[in-house]
């Protein structure tokens, strides 16, 4: 089991800077020390060296990490694509690390090797039963407006999925603006964000206990404390919130970056504010300033918000409803079993927007075998699984689970007695996103009725759902 991340904290007053700057920051000196978790250990492009006969020998290779020379042509892929003004695009670049970014370069004969396309991924941690899975993070996939249409995408994403295969990722995950290109390579829906809100009158937690509940002392109405912190040491935030990792579906260890931009969203720091009870923290909220005027007329938004015991979830209820005389709503992201939404005493709370992101199992056995599974269950599940992009996922996998963990089994490989199903659908399946009976039913796996039901138990627990951007 993996370490509690210990995070540099996020200079977020930095971060407002970086995102007023300004243009050309790629290739400065990062104003304040980059995150260093999770950071690629790439070597630098090789320059001079290639196998490729009659190519030139400082030929860049096709695919590969952004040389210093060409950022200028990937902000203008990235601004084609997405957009994304140089000065975001910089803010971006500086919070993730050029590192990241791969491209892939024109060279025909008659083509001047620049970058045709580019991507940014990076190693991140995505957790599934209660452990954590070597996971590939991908971003700003786009394709020179003139050459789409012509396999460009695909083929840089067969490299770049390549490349996080073989460093140890077992799946990849993104937000994606198009659906069918990346279920061609393989992704399938993985899970959701909501944005949900509600007035703020509609969150106040009840004055006195529930007459049902479970621990009155969790619940007595004068229990614990709100607290004013420093948004910009994410290292104890980061302990609070393992809980809700262990406990969700899908969800991912922020690095540094994904910590900045949790709480300062839009560059600004958030209000942070520690939820505390008779230990200490059990969890944190974090605020934009009250919206007064359009767009985001008299509403509240909650940057981020870590919740993982009763009470501090009656803290935070209580901090929210406060701002009843200043704005009309409260806005929140979260999953589909959001317990804000489930506890607002009257039905104007909104889901305003349901955003779904992509989930590709990129090596099999790793994804099976690094996961956790529900205790009590001991079971043998053969895959067959199709993945014409990878073809060492496409064969039999056996599944032996017990004590909360599965091991592939070999040997034995009864194709007639498996479930069977191509990579995209299995990948929805990992998830938690669709059952084993929802996909029987869409036509996406082949199984028998026992097998069915053994894969709906296997792979249950609170639906998949990830609210961090990238
Ligand atoms: C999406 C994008 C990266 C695709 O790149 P591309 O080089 O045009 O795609 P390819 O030619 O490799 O297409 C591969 C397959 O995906 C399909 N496809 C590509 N873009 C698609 C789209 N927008 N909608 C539906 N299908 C699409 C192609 O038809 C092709 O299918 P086929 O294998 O059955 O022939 C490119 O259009 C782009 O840069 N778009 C703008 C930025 C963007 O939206 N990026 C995705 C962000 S998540």
């Amino acid at each position: 089991m993996k370490s509690v991340s210990i995070l540099a904290p996020v200079d977020c007053t930095m971060l407002q800077a970086i995102a007023l700057r300004g243009s050309g920051g790629f290739c400065q000196p990062p104003p304040f020390p980059l995150p260093s978790l999770h950071r690629p250990t790439t070597a630098p492009p090789p320059q001079r060296r290639n196998n490729r006969g009659s190519l030139p020998i400082d030929t860049p290779p096709p695919y590969g990490p952004v040389r210093s020379d060409e950022i200028d042509a990937v902000a203008r892929l990235a601004r084609h694509g997405f957009g994304l003004p140089r000065p975001i695009f910089d803010r971006y670049a500086d919070l993730f690390g050029v590192d990241r970014l791969r491209v892939l370069r024109d060279t025909a004969p008659t083509g001047c090797y620049q970058p045709m396309a580019c991507v940014a991924h990076w190693p991140v941690d995505q957790w599934f039963g209660g452990k954590a899975v070597p996971s590939q993070a991908i971003a700003l996939m786009t394709v020179d407006p003139t050459r789409r249409g012509q396999g460009i995408g695909r083929a840089l994403m067969h490299d770049a999925l390549a490349e996080g295969r073989a460093a140890g990722a077992a799946l990849a995950v993104l937000w994606p603006s198009t659906l069918p290109f990346y279920q061609r390579l393989g992704f399938g829906r993985g899970g959701v964000a909501c944005r949900w809100s509600a007035p703020p009158a509609l969150l106040a937690p009840p004055p006195a206990p529930l007459p049902d509940a479970l621990a009155p002392d969790a619940l007595a109405p004068d229990d614990g404390a709100i607290r004013p912190a420093d948004p910009r040491d994410a290292t104890p935030l980061a302990a609070l919130r393992r809980r809700t990792l262990e406990d969700g579906n899908g969800l991912i260890e922020r690095d540094e970056a994904l910590w900045s931009l949790a709480l300062c969203p839009d560059g600004d720091p958030a209000d942070l504010f520690l939820l505390i009870g008779p230990d200490g923290a059990e969890g944190y909220i974090a605020l934009s300033p009250p919206q007064m005027s359009p767009p985001q007329n008299r509403r509240l938004l909650v940057a981020d918000l870590c919740a993982p015991t009763p009470r501090a979830l009656r803290l935070a209820r209580r901090l929210l409803s406060g701002y009843r005389a200043q704005v009309d709503r409260v806005v929140w992201r979260g999953g589909p079993d959001d317990p804000l939404a489930l506890l607002a005493t009257d039905v104007d709370v909104c889901l305003e927007e349901r955003e779904e992101w992509l989930l590709r199992v990129l090596d099999v056995p790793r994804a099976l075998t690094t996961r956790a599974y529900p205790n009590g269950i001991e079971t043998t599940i053969a895959f067959a699984i199709n993945d014409p992009l990878f073809p060492e996922n496409t064969t039999v996998f056996r599944l032996e689970v017990a004590g909360g963990r599965g091991v592939i089994a070999h040997g034995v490989q009864d194709e007639a007695s498996s479930a069977t199903l191509g990579i995209s659908a299995f990948s929805c399946l990992y998830s938690g996103h669709a059952s084993a009976t929802a996909l029987w039913r869409a036509g996406l796996l082949y199984g028998k009725e026992k097998i069915i039901a053994a894969l709906d138990r296997l792979f249950c627990g609170q639906r998949p759902w990830m609210v961090d951007r990238f």
